[in-house]
C-alpha cells in the first residue's frame, strides 16, 4: 500500500536522534508494558530483546526474569545501542549483553527462552533475520510481538495518521496489513489481539520445534 505521509528517513530516527528517542516514542508507553506484560517469561530465563533500541523494554524486562535472568540486546544502530549501554550501566545490571549488529547475523552464543518484538516492523518482514531468532530459541519459546499497522477497511481515513505516526520508524510500510504474517509460519499458535481501533496488534505464541 502506497503512502503520501511525510517521513522522517528511520536512519535519522536512530541516528543523531536517538537521545530523543524516548520522547518521540513516549504515547506507545502504555503498549509497551502491556507487551512486556504478556511475555510470559520467568525468573532466569533469558530473553531476546529483538531491535532493542534504547533499552526501554529492559527494565520491564528485568522485572520478569530477575538478577538470575539474562537480557540479550540486538539492535543494528550504534546510536540507539550507545543509549540503551547508558542505561544499563545506570542500573549497574551485569545480566544484560547487547549485540551491535543486524539481526540476521547477530552473534548469539546461547538458545534463549523467550523473544520480544517490541515495535520492530523492518525486522518482522525479514525472513533472515526471523530465520535466525528461531535458531537461537528453545521449542516451545514464548514469543511476543506488538506494533502498529494499518487500519482495518472501514476506518480507512485514520490510515495517514498511522503512516505519520510511524514512518520515522519504519524503513519500509510493505506487510503493514498483517506485520506478523512471516511470525504465523514460526510460531504454533499465534494469537492476534488488534488494538487502538486496529492501528495497532498484538502477537503471541510459542516457537515451533524446528
Ligand atoms: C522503533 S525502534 C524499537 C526499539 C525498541 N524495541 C523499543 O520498543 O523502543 C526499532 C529498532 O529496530 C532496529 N532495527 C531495525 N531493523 C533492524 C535489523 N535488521 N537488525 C537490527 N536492528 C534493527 C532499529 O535500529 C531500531 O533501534
Amino acid at each position: 500500500m502506497a503512502t503520501s505521509a511525510p517521513r522522517i528517513a528511520p536512519s535519522e530516527a536512530y541516528g543523531s536522534q536517538a537521545g530523543h528517542y524516548e520522547q518521540r516514542t513516549g504515547a506507545f508507553r502504555y503498549w509497551r508494558e502491556l507487551l512486556v506484560g504478556k511475555l510470559p517469561a520467568r525468573r532466569g530465563d533469558t530473553v531476546l530483546d529483538v531491535g532493542c533500541g534504547t533499552g526501554l523494554c529492559l527494565p520491564l524486562l528485568q522485572r520478569k526474569v530477575g538478577a538470575s535472568g539474562m537480557i540479550v540486546g540486538i539492535d543494528e544502530s550504534e546510536q540507539m545501542l550507545r543509549v540503551a549501554a547508558e542505561r544499563v550501566a545506570e542500573h549497574g545490571w551485569d545480566n544484560v549483553r547487547l549485540l551491535a549488529a543486524p539481526v540476521a547475523g547477530a552473534p548469539i552464543e546461547r538458545t534463549a527462552d523467550a523473544a520480544l518484538f517490541c515495535a520492530v516492523h523492518d525486522v518482522l518482514q525479514s525472513p533472515a533475520a526471523l530465520d535466525h531468532i528461531f535458531a537461537h530459541l528453545h521449542p516451545g519459546a514464548p514469543v511476543a510481538a506488538a506494533g502498529g499497522k494499518w487500519p482495518a477497511p472501514w476506518l480507512w481515513p485514520l490510515q495517514t495518521w498511522v503512516a505519520a505516526l510511524h514512518a520515522p520508524f519504519v524503513n519500509d510500510f510493505t506487510g503493514f496489513d498483517r506485520p506478523w504474517r512471516l511470525l504465523a509460519e514460526l510460531v504454533t499458535d499465534l494469537r492476534i489481539h488488534q488494538l487502538a481501533f486496529s492501528t495497532g496488534y498484538l502477537a503471541l505464541g510459542h516457537a515451533r520445534g524446528r
